[in-house]
């Protein structure tokens, strides 16, 4: 039964990093492979599909730790727009999260060009004809671009908590801020 709460678990907060680092280093390395050809090219997004297969499963640990633990409570000072856009972010990005994996993985995973997570698990080519992974192929570069705007807001939102509203937020995030804060 989900619950309210204050604190994220040691679970959740190590999950919510790895994803973040696994994401943003997924998005920088496909950007930079954009420059390259061939065999260093192909090693490079061969691990970009890699990592992006294991951003989709933490995703799902991720929300079904989110389903069971609860829900935060928001802090007192925040506003109506505030209270309604810090979910519809995190909303957001669990969307985007499932949807950037598995576009990617509509589109990329071919019987020309198998996946194989790691070079260790073969997965399931995708089904789709040519026009189908074209739509995926789109889809997925929107998505990366909505998730880094979504970054973007998500970094803001959470030092606007930090400085000028002084509230635990970003410290629930990263518990060691607490200790460093006397009015936390
Ligand atoms: C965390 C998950 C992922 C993120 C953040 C991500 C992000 C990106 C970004 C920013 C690009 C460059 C934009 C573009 O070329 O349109 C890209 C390209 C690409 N991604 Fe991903 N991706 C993820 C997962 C995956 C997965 C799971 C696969 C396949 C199994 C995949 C396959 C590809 C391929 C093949 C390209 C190159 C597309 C091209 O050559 O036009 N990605 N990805
Ligand atoms: C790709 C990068 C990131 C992704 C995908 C991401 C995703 C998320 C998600 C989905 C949540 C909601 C957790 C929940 O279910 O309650 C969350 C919470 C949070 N994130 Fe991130 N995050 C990213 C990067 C960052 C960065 C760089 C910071 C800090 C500067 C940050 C700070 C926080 C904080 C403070 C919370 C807690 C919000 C609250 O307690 O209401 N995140 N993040």
């Amino acid at each position: 039964m989900a619950t309210v709460h204050s604190s994220y678990s040691r679970t959740a907060i190590t999950l919510h990093w790895l994803i973040a680092v696994l994401v943003l280093g997924n998005i920088t390395g496909a950007l930079y492979a954009e420059g390259l050809e061939g065999a260093e090219r192909g090693a490079i997004m061969g691990i970009h599909k890699s990592i992006g297969i294991t951003v989709l499963v933490l995703t799902l640990w991720r929300l079904g730790l989110r389903l069971k633990e609860g829900f935060l409570l928001l802090p007192a000072h925040m506003k109506g727009w505030e209270i309604a856009l810090a979910p519809a972010t995190h909303i957001g990005f669990y969307v985007l999260l499932l949807a950037i994996p598995l576009s990617g993985w509509a589109f990329a995973a071919s019987p020309e060009r198998p996946l194989v997570w790691f070079n260790l698990i073969a997965l399931p080519d995708s089904p789709l004809g040519k026009a189908g992974r074209g739509f995926f192929h789109d889809l997925h570069g929107l998505a990366a671009l909505l998730a880094i705007v979504l970054v973007v807001l998500h970094v803001l939102g959470a030092l606007k908590h930090h400085f000028p509203d002084r509230d635990d937020v970003l410290a629930r995030m990263l518990p060691f801020l607490r200790k460093n804060r006397p009015d936390a």
